[in-house]
Formats: C-alpha cells, sequence, structure tokens
C-alpha cells in the first residue's frame, strides 16, 4: 500500500481583526441597555442583572487578544451581536465554499501541481453552512477537480479526522491525492450575549493536500508517521441547533442552540485524555515523545494547551516548541491545528518529527505524527 504524506498546506484569514476591547465594548453595551430597559424588573428581583465582561480576564483565561471574522459590523452592533452575512442565491458560490477555496488555492500553489491532480476533496469542518449539497462538492466543482467529495464534522477534531481518512484513502488507492479543507465561521454558531464563552472564537479556512508518497517531489513535505482517532461521548461542549429544533437562537430558552460548554469540565477531562493518547500512540509508533521537535495542538484555550504540551513533552515546553496561535486568530475550531502547521513549520529539516493533535466536542481527539521528508 502507498504511505500518504502531506504536500501542502493553505490559509485564508479573513480581513477583519477584533480585539477583546472592541468585543467587550460591544457586550458591555449591550449589558448597560438590558439593565437600564430592565431597571424595575431586576430591582424587584424577578430578573437578573446582567454583569459587563472584562477584556483582561478574557486574555487571562483563554490566552486570547484579537480574532478575525467575516463580518465586524454586526459584531460590534450592540443590537445585533451576530455576523451579518448576506444570503447568496443558489448560483453564487457560498461564503462557507468561497473561503475554503481561498485556503485551497494557497496549498495548490504552495503544491505546484494542478487542481486535476486532486482526486477528491473532503470538508472537514464544525460549522457547515447548509445540510446538502456538500459543501466539499462546491469546492470540488469552483476548482474543476473530478472523482468525488463529502462533509464531515468532528467539531473541533475534524481536521485531524479528515487527516487520517485522507492518508486512508491515498493508501487505499481510493484517490493518488486528496485536498481537507477547514472552513470555519465560528461567528456564526457563537452566543455574542453569553459572557462566558462570547470572547472564545475566531473565523478563518485551512486547506491540505494529502498525496502518495512514490508521487510527492523528492524532499517535499512530511510523511506520516501514524493517526489515530478517538471519541468519547459527553454533553460538555454541545451546539443542539438543528432542522428538529429551529428557533431563534438567542431567545429565552435556546441559548443551546448556539454554542454552550462547562469549560472547566472540558479543561478537568480532556487534558488528561488527549495527554494519554498521545503518549500511548507515540509508544506505540516507537516515538520518544520528550523528543519532538514541535507540538501543533489544537488552539482551544492557552492554559490547557500548556498543560497538554507540559504533559507530552515532559517539561516546560522552550519557546515555539508548543506553538499557540490563540492570542491573534482565538479557537477557530476544526482549523487551529492546521494554522499552527501552516504558520511553524517551515524550519523543519529533515527527519524532524512533530505531532498535530486535535480535540474537542464529543469528546473527540485525534494525533497525527508526521517526519520532515
Ligand atoms: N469577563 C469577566 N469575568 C468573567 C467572564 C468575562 N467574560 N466570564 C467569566 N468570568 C468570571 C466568572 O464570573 C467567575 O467569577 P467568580 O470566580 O467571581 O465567580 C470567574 O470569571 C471564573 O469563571 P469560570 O467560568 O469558572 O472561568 P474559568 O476559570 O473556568 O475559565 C474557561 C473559563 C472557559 C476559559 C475555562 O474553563 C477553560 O479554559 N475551559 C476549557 C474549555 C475550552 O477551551 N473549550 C473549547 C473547546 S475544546
Amino acid at each position: 500500500m502507498p504511505d500518504a504524506v502531506i504536500a501542502a498546506t493553505g490559509l485564508y484569514t479573513p480581513p477583519n481583526s477584533l480585539s477583546n476591547v472592541e468585543l467587550v465594548e460591544t457586550f458591555n453595551a449591550y449589558v448597560a441597555r438590558f439593565n437600564t430597559a430592565n431597571a424595575e424588573a431586576i430591582e424587584a428581583g424577578r430578573i437578573e442583572g446582567l454583569t459587563p465582561s472584562s477584556a483582561e480576564f478574557i486574555e487571562k483565561a483563554s490566552g486570547i487578544k484579537s480574532r478575525f471574522v467575516v463580518d465586524k459590523s454586526g459584531l460590534m452592533d450592540p443590537e445585533l451581536m451576530r455576523p451579518v452575512i448576506p444570503e447568496r442565491s443558489n448560483e453564487e458560490l457560498s461564503v462557507l465554499a468561497e473561503i475554503a477555496v481561498e485556503a485551497a488555492r494557497d496549498a495548490l500553489a504552495r503544491w505546484g501541481k494542478p487542481a486535476s491532480g486532486i482526486g477528491a476533496v473532503i470538508c472537514a469542518a464544525s460549522n457547515m453552512q447548509r445540510a446538502y449539497p456538500a459543501m466539499a462538492i462546491e469546492v470540488q466543482q469552483a476548482l474543476g477537480i473530478e472523482g468525488f467529495a463529502f462533509d464531515m464534522n468532528v467539531a473541533c477534531s475534524s481536521a485531524t479526522f479528515g487527516l487520517k481518512t485522507a492518508a486512508d484513502f491515498v493508501a487505499s488507492g481510493s484517490a493518488r491525492a486528496v485536498l481537507m479543507v477547514n472552513p470555519e465561521i465560528c461567528s456564526g454558531h457563537l452566543n455574542f450575549r453569553d459572557r462566558d464563552s462570547h470572547f472564545i472564537f475566531g473565523d478563518v479556512a485551512t486547506a491540505a493536500i494529502v498525496e502518495r508518497e512514490d508521487e510527492a517531489d523528492d524532499g517535499a513535505g512530511w510523511e506520516i508517521l501514524g493517526t489515530r482517532l478517538k471519541t468519547q461521548f459527553s454533553n460538555n461542549i454541545r451546539n443542539n441547533f438543528g432542522f428538529l429544533n429551529r428557533g431563534a437562537p438567542e431567545g429565552v430558552g435556546q441559548k443551546d442552540k448556539l454554542f454552550v460548554q462547562e469549560g472547566r469540565k472540558v479543561f478537568r477531562e480532556v487534558v488528561p485524555m488527549v495527554s494519554e493518547m498521545i503518549v500511548e500512540h507515540a509508544a506505540d509508533l516507537g516515538i520518544d515523545p520528550t523528543g519532538l521537535k514541535r507540538l501543533w495542538l489544537h488552539q482551544a484555550n492557552i492554559n490547557m494547551n500548556e498543560m497538554i504540551g507540559r504533559r507530552v513533552l515532559g517539561r516546560d515546553p522552550a519557546p515555539g516548541e508548543n506553538v499557540i496561535i490563540l492570542d491573534e486568530y482565538a479557537n477557530t475550531s476544526s482549523a487551529g491545528s492546521i494554522i499552527a502547521f501552516h504558520k511553524a513549520s517551515d524550519d523543519f529539516a529533515r527527519g524532524d518529527t512533530g505531532l498535530i493533535c486535535s480535540f474537542g466536542a464529543g469528546y473527540s481527539a485525534g494525533t497525527v505524527f508526521v517526519r520532515k521528508r
């Protein structure tokens, strides 16, 4: 069976950066309006007043300083607090496919081969904009790719599940090369009126091309040493929005139609699950995890990422060893580990090894060990 390599990656970053200060200013304007409008009921104890958010708390609790978003105007309007993304006609490229195509073009340019060399497209993401036709098929058509395409959703772990699926397709001969895209408009699923989570996510798109090793250019790309996936059911990160339970997402009793989480439980349960999975997978591959040159982890939260980094490397990671892009991008769901890999892997020499790892709702986690060719 042919081995698979990650031949190239690509990135699309939306043009608008939204700082914590801007986000909090809007949130606090909403809180002030709400408390003024409901002053009597709050005073009488019939409803609870809202508490302001703080930019200092956000940076300290999450490591996030800013995030990129597809639309900033709606997020800065205290009356709206959601992205304004005009609906497009069915004849236009949908917005999710559009950002995926941008990331894919970046990956194709770095690959240096034509899109016709791709045999399958996987759109692996948390935040799909519709049920069907698949976004992946739209991307396939926009890029003039033959073969087959489909969407898959494993929340924040989608990219590693997509990479494993792509590597398996290449190994089994289903496709000679696979394009995986991770378009994430996380601002669409985030409740910007929820003080506990309004700061967590940002928007972005990433792409990766996986191809047969015997067809990859000499010395190009990354040998995939091993892939492993794991899931374990949990209600601690959840989004109930769906066709069977529609409703105004921000309405009373509708909060769980957007992103909700039990952040502390997620922290407590996911850190050991992922750390153990990485160490066990490394042992099975004969890799000493403390000798990994770099970790490209899912960008969840600075404290979670640092703790997993310490457990895997067995020491405090040196600067740059455990790549953090959260400060600039926030949590971008499935795309986070691929942004980290894309931005911080150029300096690898032949034979250097590293780990791409994602984790999130489900619970779900995936590990992809790679070695520079
Ligand atoms: N601004 C100011 N203060 C805030 C706030 C905000 N936006 N949100 C919460 N707080 C306050 C709370 O009111 C609380 O105050 P108190 O101690 O006086 O009651 C305090 O901060 C701690 O709140 P808590 O929700 O317990 O925060 P935390 O320390 O657990 O941090 C997370 C919250 C989400 C950052 C943390 O639980 C976490 O990192 N979890 C991991 C989850 C994750 O990354 N999920 C992504 C999917 S993989």
